[in-house]
């Protein structure tokens, strides 16, 4: 197996950071430092270090946050803003956000240390379901919401179709639901805005087959046996 491949199953990181992680020359197979990313070892007779630690076989851990506002979805921050980290607390595996929801998003994050499962999950190639709920300013038009389920340009590049349910409007706010099957960065908030919308307020209801449910807002659960098992179904593992 790929070394790179090995890192992720063993939950040191996702496998694009265990690339990095193995060029920077912290892995060691059988005593030697590999710096190859493609290179192919044998789990069940090589030793793998990192950093001096021998992987072992880490039980994997999913966690399933409803993300507060006013934090962001990374391990740690160079200036110290409140992350994800933060929210769930001292836990004794190493665990990290499976793709990001903005700073001023809420609602469901997926943590894990399943680095295959996670890159999996947030790979294009698989276009996971996310549903969100929007709080926008202003009353939207049929016509609006049309363009968002055919798909508009979006930094110069199109969308795809999206579903979009209109849940509530009057004349100063309306309330949306918006399926995407893409995770581009604020693209929620930049359909809408593009469409002549500014999301007020922005919350990740469903993840796959994931729901948020009746989650607390800085509350966080571990998942299911049934949940872990259709997420990896979805990703065809
Ligand atoms: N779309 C956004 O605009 N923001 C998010 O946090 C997630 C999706």
């Amino acid at each position: 197996m790929r070394l790179q491949k090995v890192l992720a199953r063993a939950g040191i990181a996702s496998r694009r950071k265990a690339i990095e992680i193995i060029e920077n020359g912290s892995v060691e197979v059988n005593g030697r430092v590999v710096t190859e990313k493609g290179f192919g070892v044998d789990i069940d007779k090589d030793k793998i270090t990192v950093a001096g630690k021998p992987i072992s076989a880490e039980k994997y851990i999913y966690i399933l946050l409803n993300k507060p506002k006013n934090c962001i979805s990374t391990v740690s921050d160079p200036n110290l803003r409140k992350t994800v980290m933060d929210v769930v607390g001292l836990i004794d595996k190493r665990v990290y956000p499976v793709g990001r929801l903005d700073k001023h998003t809420t609602g469901l994050l997926l943590m894990t240390n399943d680095g295959e499962l996670a890159y999996r999950l947030t790979h294009p190639k698989f276009g996971v379901e996310k549903t969100y709920e929007a709080l926008v300013k202003g009353s939207v038009t049929q016509h609006a919401i049309d363009k968002i389920k055919r798909g508009l340009f979006v930094d110069g590049k199109k969308t795809q179709r999206a579903k979009v349910d209109l849940l509530f409007k009057d004349k100063e706010k309306s309330r949306l639901k918006v399926k995407i099957h893409e995770g581009r960065k604020h693209q929620v908030r930049l359909m809408l805005l593009t469409v002549g919308f500014p999301v007020k307020q922005l919350k990740r209801v469903n993840f796959g087959n994931l729901s948020l449910g009746t989650l607390k807002v800085g509350s966080c659960r571990l998942l299911t046996v049934n949940e872990i098992s259709g997420l990896k179904k979805l990703v065809g593992l």
